[in-house]
């Protein structure tokens, strides 16, 4: 389907399908005579229930804008007139293909599953409070901890697992937390996710930047001044890169040695194409790595479902912090999320996704490849880099406008300038039936970018900066 229907999230489903339609009528997407998508198509489109896109098409028939003939579908019956044009609300400017990186599939989260552990949950919940834990429901800690050791080697029990609302909020968390065991600087790789440097710095910890080349975060220059040194060892957030097995000895051994601790962001372990992940760092030194993971990538970011793993003397004081800072994590949730673990539904998704995001990444490559582009980073995870044609730059904000795509440049991600200009490919994001066009549309503008001088500068800065 070539259709980009928005829906507006104030209103009910029912009339945003409606209404989204109508708009879509309206201007000219699909004109009069032409077959609307099957109701079941739209339905995954739009991440409704069939029965609500079937109600809203029943609305459209009835006034006259849409007709159904037997057998052969729903078609656009009119043009609409102006009373229709006044009704349908103006929208911001979207860009067509989205593939800016961070999100999973659109569309995918497995919304049945959720909503029956949810109920399974809440039928055997006692909301007493008496039992209150810092550390996260029982029953959630227990699967984490047998689910991190099957799927990615992690060496822990329930009594080491805090359940706290994402790695954003677990790293507000230990900041708090390693501050107050004494830590004043924290090592931080450059490129990373934006902003993490100020959670660290809003606590009063010092950061570091360090640097990342082919092997992984430099962790040659980490010395005794560093109490923490924050990395992303399985998957290089946003260059794709893997710690090689030589820097993960390396970076242990100065952890022992100056008696600090590694933060290890395992945001996308379970992702890798080619091969079975590298296990954990953790796993090599439960008592020095503080693990944390979370739902963002496997089922949806708004969730907001993550975990910790820490060594025993920091399990109390960061159990003690998320109390005090966050109030502790929504407990249906927690509990929700232990029933899909133990009902095989959550592994069942990730295998799911991971071959669809397998069968992606392979396609980019192809696509790429016709347009003379390589990616970079290894196969895995929900991004690629792909370089940019010189003087390529995004906006401010670091958002790239590749003709119909909108992409994240690397300078987005990145403290230094020491990059050369790269986008990074959220090929995860676009639902299944938008993602070839997505990328074909941006492997057009880099072949047209890459010979035309006139192509190359998108944006007016010159620069890039951490967003
Ligand atoms: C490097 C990295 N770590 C962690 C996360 C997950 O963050 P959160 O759990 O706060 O959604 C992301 C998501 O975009 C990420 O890119």
């Amino acid at each position: 389907m070539d259709l980009f229907l928005s829906l507006d999230p104030s209103i009910a489903k029912r009339r945003a399908v409606e209404t989204a339609l109508r708009r879509s009528v309206a201007l000219g997407q699909l004109p009069v005579g032409s077959r609307v998508p099957g109701t079941r198509e739209l339905a995954t489109e739009l991440g409704v229930a069939r029965g609500t896109v079937t109600a809203a098409i029943d609305d459209l028939v009835a006034d006259g804008v849409l007709v159904t003939r037997e057998r052969a579908g729903t078609f656009v019956a009119r043009a609409p007139g102006a009373s229709d044009a006044a009704r349908v609300a103006p929208v911001e400017p979207t860009m067509r293909w989205d593939l800016r990186p961070g999100r999973p599939e659109a569309g995918s989260f497995p919304l049945a599953r959720w909503s029956a552990a949810l109920r399974r949950a809440a039928a055997g919940w006692t909301p007493t409070g008496a039992d209150e834990d810092a550390r996260g429901s029982l029953e959630l800690r227990a699967q984490l901890a047998a689910y991190l050791a099957r799927a990615r080697g992690v060496e822990t029990t329930p009594d080491s697992v805090v359940v706290c609302a994402g790695y954003r909020s677990a790293t507000n968390v230990l900041a708090v937390a390693l501050r107050g065991q004494g830590a004043e600087r924290v090592a931080i790789e450059d490129p990373a996710l934006p902003a993490l440097d100020t959670a660290w710095r809003w606590a009063g910890v010092q950061t570091v930047d360090l640097p990342v080349d082919a092997a992984g975060a430099r962790v040659d220059l980490l010395d005794s001044s560093i109490d923490a040194a924050v990395l992303t060892p399985a998957h290089q957030f946003p260059l794709g890169v893997v710690l090689s097995a030589a820097r993960r000895r390396d970076v242990l051994s100065w952890a022992a040695a100056s008696r600090s601790v590694v933060i290890e962001d395992d945001y996308d372990g379970e992702f890798r194409f080619d091969r079975r992940p590298v296990a954990a760092l953790q796993r090599s030194a439960p008592d020095r790595v503080i693990y944390i993971g979370s739902t963002s990538k496997s089922l949806d970011p708004r969730l907001r479902l993550g975990w910790m793993v820490l060594p025993p003397d920091l399990v109390g004081p960061v159990a003690a912090t998320t109390l005090a800072l966050t109030g502790g994590v929504p407990e249906l949730d927690q509990l929700a999320l232990a029933e899909l673990i133990r009902s095989g539904d959550y592994e069942r998704h990730i295998r799911r996704q991971r071959r669809e995001y397998a069968r992606r990444r392979v396609l980019l490559d192809q696509v790429l490849a016709q347009a003379g582009s390589t990616a970079t980073g290894i196969s895995a995870g929900l991004q690629a880099i792909v370089p940019l044609p010189p003087r390529s730059h995004g906006d401010e904000g670091g958002t790239l406008r590749a003709g119909d795509a909108m992409l994240h440049t690397l300078g987005r991600y990145s403290r230094t300038d020491d990059h050369p200009p790269s986008a990074v490919v959220g090929f995860a994001t676009p639902p299944r039936s938008q993602f070839d066009a997505a990328i074909h549309a941006f492997a057009r503008w880099l072949r047209e970018a890459s010979g035309s001088d006139a192509a190359r500068v998108i944006a007016p800065s010159p620069r890039h900066h951490a967003g």
